[in-house]
């Protein structure tokens, strides 16, 4: 089966979104996606894009068909002040029935393009600690599990931490 990779357009965000719902059910935290195709739309393509997404299309079985988006990942470029540039996996996922025809490992070899261009050091990604089969792949391929090799922990201020440090609102 024959796929292309190219890089998000608007018209994809409902696509973009029903993947997302997707990887989050898979990770079973579907009902923390919160977000919204207006979200993506405005986060993604105005002119300060908050993040990057290139697409997975499939042609359909008559060429009169539309192209099926089967998979995406969304990325941006982050920064550390001991290394320089990043690069940020922040999802990464193929539709079921679409695994192991190599779209996968076709994302991961364009991100890998990507970052030598950019001069990035590296790339980051978080994984579940359940999501056993993905941590394997990634290792497969020379990731470095940090929350085990160097002991680091993820946190977050979640919003109401966040109003409660910040400006108290005025009267
Ligand atoms: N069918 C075929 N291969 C599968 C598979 C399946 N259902 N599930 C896992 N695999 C393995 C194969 O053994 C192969 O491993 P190897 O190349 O290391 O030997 C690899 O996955 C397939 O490689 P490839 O075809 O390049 O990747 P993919 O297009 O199947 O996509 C993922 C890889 C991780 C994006 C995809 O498995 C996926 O969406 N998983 C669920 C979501 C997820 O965990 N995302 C990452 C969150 S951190």
């Amino acid at each position: 089966m024959e796929f292309k990779l190219r890089k998000a357009e608007p018209r994809d965000v409902s696509d973009i979104l029903r993947l997302v719902k997707e990887l989050a059910k898979y990770e079973e935290m579907e009902n923390q996606v919160t977000l919204t195709e207006k979200d993506l739309l405005e986060d993604g393509f105005g002119d300060t894009p908050f993040y990057h997404c290139f697409v997975a299309e499939i042609q359909g079985e008559n060429s009169s068909d539309d192209p099926k988006v089967v998979g995406f990942v969304m990325y941006y470029f982050t920064y550390d002040p001991w290394v320089g540039k990043q690069l940020y996996l922040e999802e990464f996922y193929v539709m079921d029935q679409y695994r192991g025809l190599g779209i996968g490992s076709a994302f991961l070899r364009h991100l890998s393009d990507l970052a030598m261009k950019t001069r990035c050091t590296g790339m980051m990604f978080v994984v579940a600690e359940t999501n056993e089969p993905s941590v394997q792949y990634y290792k497969r391929r020379g990731a470095e599990d940090l929350s085990q090799e160097e002991g680091w922990r993820l946190f977050r201020f979640d919003k109401s931490s966040l109003v409660k440090m910040g400006t108290p609102a005025e009267e």
